[in-house]
């Protein structure tokens, strides 16, 4: 739907709701193609509000009759909502809409989805199943009566009746409609109970479609685990008798955390060891923490209006890392969630979508659900907790849920509890709310008469609509290291709050070597010229681990840009350090198949682009192949060793132990193909009994160019389990060699199954060829040009998924001007599409620049 002129929204201008609501109730009768939804709302005036102007929500609906407490009226009706003479009194309103669920394909609103009905409304998707005041602050208790012939009808809250073709539900918690959720088919469950601390028992439910019932039992512990750690680490029980999680096939994004009824897309909560790899196990374990933990910061404490996003998700990401620091290995946890925040969130901030983790504007709020509101937010959290600590990390926790409870509230509210809880001034650390782009952390150092002495400089470069920046309070926790290895300063938290500031450690008997931002302890870029044998120390004697991996990724690193730009051999001194690495027995298995893992190719061409040079992909893909093999060779004579002994013979589990090994092995056999063309890889695709050790083979086989007759035999043994045939679509583009890959990608969406409309298919397809670099930066411009035609394919149908995936050209200005000119060009022809959707017209717009 083309919005004549798309209104940019300004945080500026927020202003109070004229109305709250007291109470709801809505009616459902579900049809197909002519739902009937009857609303029944009690309107107070807010005294808050001198606006007295009652408007109300709503879009695509077809309004059938309106009243005021009783009296039949007629409201104007425009495209975003209806305006109507209110008495200035509490009153109520009552209306009944029609709508078309089986015509939803942007899966917004009320929507179907293999036959059944399920809802989306985060952001402003309540508007389209009737008229509301859409808006995060209106909080308000629903109550909702299903009407249809389905054997299982769900709503939030607690059910309060139930007969055949119907059932009530009631919702006593306060909640802003983007809470709002409805399910409606023919589902089957998967049920266990919980009994809270204070001894309350709670129903549980995983609903599927039949036939997925045997895919339930993880996610099930994941969310009682989730339940437990909330009520020990945070001290949060959950408030409702029953909670229930709903797998759909059809969901733009991986979940919903709708009050006691999440709504999760089905590949991020079903799951079994012949169809889940033990990253997905992880996944999904992480997904159902995070709805979950919502519960209390998203839903008990929301957002006042969607500028403050990351005020439940920064949180809310924050939480769940912790929980899978606690569930597995924390240094490894850690590692992850660095490298996809440089994959994702570095890259957006240092390219034309970068904003401020609190926005201050923006045309379509569903495009800021971003990597920076949500990973850097929940950074900007990490840092506070560092800065303040632990105590006073709790103590401002505690209040945060003491004061808002039941709020709408913002990134003000949340540091005044920080302030008042701790005492510290916020105001600078502020900024690292208001203010985009990643900080450059230059650091030199100096040692004289037994004084270590560390300068550091900050610098953060200009971002769309902010050139300037001011100095932000930056947490580096450093610790030094003798030259014989041993640790001399153990990890101290320096606080940066100046452009330039030193620091210094005396009483040294001789020049130490830094470790420096240990852990990763804040979002910024350090740049400091130190050696490779300095590296190599680090890697091999750091006692901080997240520090040990980034020298030998800092050592990959410079590998490899000396390979592209300079052409360089690969390094005997990498290949020399990462073997002593990989041979440390003492090193969790998890942690060394991290550390045998190169920088990502669009790191490199990050890395290469700021030091003035022009990134040829293909150069960088052919770079990481060529110290690949030089590893395979170097290692050749550990590598049988390591995959045999870290083969996992007892049954499978995927916990961190298991998946640490597995890891290993496979990471161990992407080497070993090199040497062998294949053979064990084989060996393991015919033997394997679990999905992690089937894709690993059947990708390395494909990467071997041997991959033919396994890609057969998968799509074979798979063809009837949709998540399944989702890895089959793309991993056939991820191994693809680049020259091919584009056509690759083109002959996939010519297959019966690519359903287009389906977002995890979608992405699976395209997404897959937007996520490796070489073919999607093809010279000739092909890559380009098949996802522009598919985003204006899919645009009409689904602008919110179509908008998502525009992202892959955000890199596109640092590449060199045949590659410019053929992106651009792609970019034009999507925005000069007739009836482009706001999102999509908004997001090719920031990116064109
Ligand atoms: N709020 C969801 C989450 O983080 C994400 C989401 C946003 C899902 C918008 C659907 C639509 O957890
Ligand atoms: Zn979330």
């Amino acid at each position: 739907m083309k919005d004549a002129s798309p209104q940019t929204i300004y945080l500026s201008n927020y202003t109070p709701p004229a109305f709250l609501v007291e109470k709801v109730e809505l009616t459902f009768h579900l049809n197909p193609e002519k739902t009937r939804v009857v609303s029944k709302i009690k309107f107070i005036p807010n005294p808050a509000s001198q606006s007295g102007e009652f408007f109300l929500h709503g879009e695509n609906l077809t309004l059938v009759s309106a009243r005021i407490d009783g009296q039949e009226v007629t409201p104007t009706i425009t495209e975003t909502g209806l305006t109507c003479a209110v008495p200035n009194a509490p009153f109520t309103w009552e209306a009944e809409v029609e709508i078309n669920p089986a015509a939803n394909t942007a899966l917004e609103g009320l929507y179907m989805s293999n036959g059944m009905y399920c809802t989306q409304c985060e952001a402003e998707g309540f508007r389209k199943i009737t008229y509301y005041p859409d808006r995060p602050d209106v909080m308000a208790p629903f109550s909702v009566r299903i009407e249809g012939p389905h054997p299982v009808l769900l709503s939030n809250g607690n059910p309060t009746g139930a007969g055949d073709g119907w059932a009530e539900w009631h919702d006593p918690w306060p909640k802003p409609a983007y809470l709002f959720a409805l399910v409606a088919g023919d589902l089957v469950n998967h049920p266990d109970t919980f009994t809270t601390r204070s001894g309350r028992k709670v129903d549980l439910n995983i609903w599927v479609r039949p036939g997925d019932e045997g895919k339930c039992a993880f996610g099930m512990e994941a969310l009682k685990k989730s339940m437990k750690w909330d009520e020990d680490v945070y001290g949060r029980e959950y408030d409702l008798d029953v909670f229930n999680i709903v797998a759909v096939d059809d969901f733009n994004m991986g979940a919903m955390e709708n009050k006691g009824l999440n709504i999760f897309n089905s590949s991020c909560v079903l799951a079994s060891p012949e169809t889940s790899t033990d990253m997905n196990f992880e996944r999904i374990e992480a997904i159902i923490a995070h709805e979950y933990f919502h519960n209390w910061t998203g839903n008990r404490i929301t957002c006042r209006d969607w500028f403050q996003l990351c005020l439940k998700e920064g949180l809310t990401v924050f939480r769940d890392s912790e929980f899978t620091a606690d569930m597995r290995s924390a240094p490894v946890k850690r590692i992850s969630d660095v490298i996809a925040l440089r994959g994702r969130q570095f890259r957006e901030d240092n390219g034309p979508l970068a904003h401020p983790v609190r926005p201050d504007s923006f045309v379509e709020i569903n495009n800021f659900y971003t990597a920076t509101v949500y990973e850097k937010g929940a950074e900007l959290i990490g840092m506070l907790k560092r800065l303040v600590g632990d105590d006073g990390y709790a103590k401002a926790l505690d209040l945060y849920f003491d004061r808002h409870d039941g709020d709408a509230a913002t990134i003000e509210d949340w540091l005044k509890v920080f302030e008042d809880a701790t005492g510290r001034d916020l105001t600078q650390f502020k900024r690292w709310y208001e203010q985009a782009g990643t900080p450059r952390l230059k650091v030199t150092d100096d040692f004289k008469d037994g004084t270590y002495t560390i300068n550091f400089e900050q610098e953060t470069p200009p971002t769309p609509g902010q050139l300037r920046k001011d100095p932000r309070v930056i947490p580096i926790a450093v610790g030094l290291l003798n030259p014989n290895g041993d640790e001399v300063v153990p990890t101290t938290m320096l606080e940066m709050t100046g452009a330039k500031q030193s620091f210094s450690f005396d009483g040294l008997a001789a020049r130490p070597v830094p470790s420096i931002l240990r852990d990763f302890s804040a979002p910024v870029i350090v740049q400091r010229d130190s050696t490779n044998d300095e590296r190599a120390f680090l890697l091999a004697h750091d006692t901080d681990p997240f520090n040990k991996w980034e020298a030998g990724r800092d050592l990959a690193r410079d590998v490899l840009i000396g390979m592209v730009r300079d052409g360089a051999a690969p390094d005997d001194g990498y290949l020399e350090a990462m073997h002593a690495m990989l041979r440390d027995d003492s090193l969790d298995p998890a942690f060394r198949a991290l550390a045998l893992g190169l920088p990502s190719q669009d790191d490199i061409a990050q890395t290469l682009h700021e030091t003035g040079a022009t990134p040829d992909p293909q150069a960088i893909w052919d770079a990481g192949q060529t110290l690949r093999q030089a590893m395979a060779q170097k290692m050749q004579d550990t590598l049988p060793r390591l995959y045999a002994q870290h083969q996992v013979s007892a049954p499978y589990a995927p916990d961190a132990q298991q998946s640490g090994d597995r890891a290993l092995a496979n990471a161990v056999l992407g080497l070993l193909t090199r040497l062998d063309g294949g053979a064990q890889a084989q060996r393991q695709y015919d033997a394997a009994d679990n999905m992690t050790q089937q894709l690993a083979a059947w990708g390395c086989l494909l990467q071997a160019g041997k991959g033919d007759a396994a890609t057969a035999a998968f799509f074979d043994q798979w063809q009837d389990d949709r998540l399944v045939v989702d890895k089959w679509f793309s991993l056939q583009v991820v191994h693809a060699d680049p020259a091919d890959a584009v056509e690759t990608c083109a002959r996939l969406t010519e297959h019966p199954d690519f359903n287009w409309k389906n977002p995890n298919r979608f992405r699976a397809t395209l997404g897959a060829l937007a996520m490796s670099p070489a073919a999607f930066h093809r010279a000739d411009g092909a890559g380009y040009a098949l996802l522009a035609d598919w985003l204006i394919r899919l645009d009409p149908v689904n602008p919110q998924t179509t908008a998502r995936m525009c992202t892959a050209f955000e890199t596109w200005a640092r590449y060199d001007s045949t590659r410019q000119a053929h992106a651009k060009a792609a970019l034009e022809r999507i925005l000069e599409t007739p009836e482009l959707s706001r999102d999509t017209t908004e997001m090719v717009s920031r990116i064109l620049g």
